[in-house]
């Protein structure tokens, strides 16, 4: 995802857009840009790859100048090159741009039949040739942005410098998020808070379709119609500090070691420890009301989902509809009014997520949002909120956020329960006194198990392919191992249903392919057992994954056994997600990956 950063300043800017930049850098992206306007005339600089290439190039080109754009580009169309990176320039004007113009290629047709020559291979510069266009044609910047908007279609959000209008700065959102930030005497553009964050924590986020001309002491903004509106100023509590690595090798590694603290802080958020029983819940879902509940998410928040899909119809006996947002946003589901709807996201702004929550609203449902940005448009726009409160995660690959989204959908199943009459008093304690012991429990497996996990690891490191099976919340589990995997080693991995491995994966099976069964000593632990025999039966390496009760009675010999604590099944999706990160960790180590910032990958999706 790319990131966007502005100051209509009183002193000087480059420096800080490049600060600013920095703080955007956990989003994911492959080359980056500044523009600035110095005595008069729109200067630029990119470079391709790190900002610390960009650092370089300033060096070496200074950009002088209070006023100014900055972007980190996350490739969606055109190569990751210094020639495609933004700012775009076209007759004095610079534009920035974050997400994906679908139309460009006809206006861009259009454009160069009347003569636009087009430097780049991106569909954002149509934005630059097309207000390039309108300004020729005499209008004046606003009416020239006006126009400009009407032609686009997609996701854009948009910084943009005039030369000739050198005090301001023109913005515009339509998807990804955009925040307006208010100094002393300057004003800022960025992506999210945590970019404007040093500069000020007084904020104004536009909404789908406002447009903005922003001054050094003022904003104007304007709907889709070109109406002057005014849109509430909030109070960011995204901190100026910059998020550090602290003393470990890596973001991810640093987020896999919070979780102890982090989850047990979100657990106080929902369950009272005095009493043992779930918190009062000041939701807009009353769940005892509720006939059926939607899930909607991506990626690792959508396996959190599944997660809690089996919980939900385990305690609250509530019918659960569950998809990728990418699939649910066009499936045009049936809804009915007495349904209602979660969705997951860490981010909070994942483009997929907040259309199918769109779309789930339109329909008269009540929904709720599992978050960890509670200032993120899907947040925003959720009749109810409930926060992970996992704090950044920076690493692209989810974690601690995975861990804290599961302990959240654990205790909404629990409180589910209890209002449908589902669950007795003495079940309700039993189980949240469960999770109330889990953050210890989490500190002990990750103290235990990494020397094992290493060692293990620099073997699964050396495989091009690698299958993980699990069955009940083991399942989902077993997917969410092979995402981690894939996303930081780019070895191929598949999560399966073990129950699924005889309808043809098992045909992949034999020495050179790894096998991680998730296994608890569950109801279905004798099930994984006979997959577990079908697996060795074919030469396949096995690396269990299981309890002391799963090591006592299973005698099959693997490659590896990784022994966890036996703990309740409320609480065994999360601590046997900890060794699934590790592996995925570790062997990105040997492996030598980016991990914190995985190729081709960004933190949160905000395009489609
Ligand atoms: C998880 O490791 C991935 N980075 C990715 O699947 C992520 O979970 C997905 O993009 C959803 O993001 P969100 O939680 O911010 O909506």
């Amino acid at each position: 995802m790319c990131g966007i950063v502005g100051i209509v300043g009183r002193r000087s800017v480059s420096q800080r857009l490049l600060e600013a930049l920095k703080r955007l850098e956990y989003r994911g992206y492959d080359s980056a840009g500044l523009a600035t306007i110095s005595e008069g005339t729109l200067v630029r600089c990119r470079a391709q790859g790190k900002l610390v290439n960009l650092e370089m190039r300033m060096r070496e080109q200074p950009l002088n100048g209070i006023i100014g754009i900055g972007h980190t580009r996350w490739a969606t169309h055109g190569a990751p090159t210094e020639r495609n990176a933004h700012p775009h320039m076209v007759d004095g004007i610079a534009v920035v741009h974050n997400g994906i113009i679908e139309n460009f290629a006809e206006l861009k047709a259009a454009l160069e039949e009347t003569g636009a020559n087009f430097e780049t291979d991106t569909d954002s510069e149509v934005v630059a040739h097309l207000l390039a266009k309108y300004r020729r044609e005499g209008m004046n910047s606003r009416e020239a942005m006006y126009e400009m908007l009407k032609r686009l279609r997609g996701a854009f959000c948009l910084a943009i410098l005039l030369q000739d209008d050198p005090s301001t700065i023109m913005a515009a959102r339509n998807g990804p998020p955009l925040a307006i930030g208010r100094g002393d005497g300057e004003m800022f553009i960025g992506s999210d808070p945590i970019t404007l964050a040093p500069f000020t924590n007084e904020v104004t986020y536009l909404i789908d379709g406002d447009w903005a001309i922003v001054g050094n002491t003022d904003v104007s903004i304007f709907d889709a119609r070109g109406n002057a509106v005014t849109r509430p100023r909030c109070t960011s509590t995204a901190s100026a500090d910059r998020v550090t690595k602290g003393h470990y090798s890596h973001f991810m590694e640093k987020e896999i070691h919070e979780q102890p603290d982090v989850i047990g802080r979100a657990l106080a958020r929902y369950v009272d420890s005095s009493s043992d029983l779930v918190a009062p819940l000041s939701t807009g879902i009353d769940f005892a009301k509720v006939a059926s509940l939607m899930i909607s998410a991506c990626g690792t928040a959508y396996l959190a989902g599944l997660v809690g899909k089996y919980w939900f119809e385990r305690y609250a006996r509530l019918p659960v509809e569950i998809d990728v947002a990418s699939e649910f946003r066009y499936r045009e589901i049936p809804l009915s009014p007495h349904a209602a709807a979660l969705f997951i996201s860490q981010s909070g702004e994942t483009a997929d997520t907040l259309a199918s929550l769109r779309y789930c609203k339109g329909h008269g449902l009540k929904v709720g949002a599992v978050v960890n940005t509670s200032e993120s448009t899907i947040a925003r726009e959720a009749d109810t909120i409930f926060p992970i409160l996992a704090g950044p995660e920076i690493g692209v690959a989810s974690t601690k956020a995975f861990t804290c989204q599961l302990t959240v959908l654990a205790a909404l199943a629990l409180a589910a329960g209890k209002a449908r009459g589902t669950l007795t008093a003495d079940q309700e304690r039993q189980l949240v006194k469960r999770l109330i012991d889990m953050p210890s429990i989490v500190r002990e497996v990750l103290q235990n198990i990494q020397s094992q996990i290493q060692l293990l690891s620099r073997e699964l490191s050396e495989s091009p392919h690698v299958l993980f099976i699990g069955r009940g919340t083991s399942f989902p589990l077993a997917m969410e191992g092979a995402l981690k995997l894939k996303e930081i080693s780019y070895i191929h991995a598949e999560g399966y249903a073990a129950g699924e491995l005889k309808h043809g994966p098992i045909a992949l099976v034999d020495k050179n392919v790894p096998v991680i069964i998730i296994a608890p000593y569950d109801q279905v632990f004798e099930k994984t057992v006979s997959n577990m025999q079908e697996v060795a039966a074919r030469g396949g390496q096995i690396i269990l994954i299981t309890d002391e009760r799963g090591a006592a009675s299973s005698k099959l010999e693997t490659m590896h056994t990784i022994v966890l604590p036996h703990v309740d099944e409320i609480v065994a999706p999360i601590i046997f997600a900890l060794p699934l990160q590790l592996i995925a960790y570790h062997v990105a180590v040997f492996k030598g990956t980016d991990i914190d910032q995985p190729r081709n990958l960004a933190k949160s999706v905000t395009v489609e």
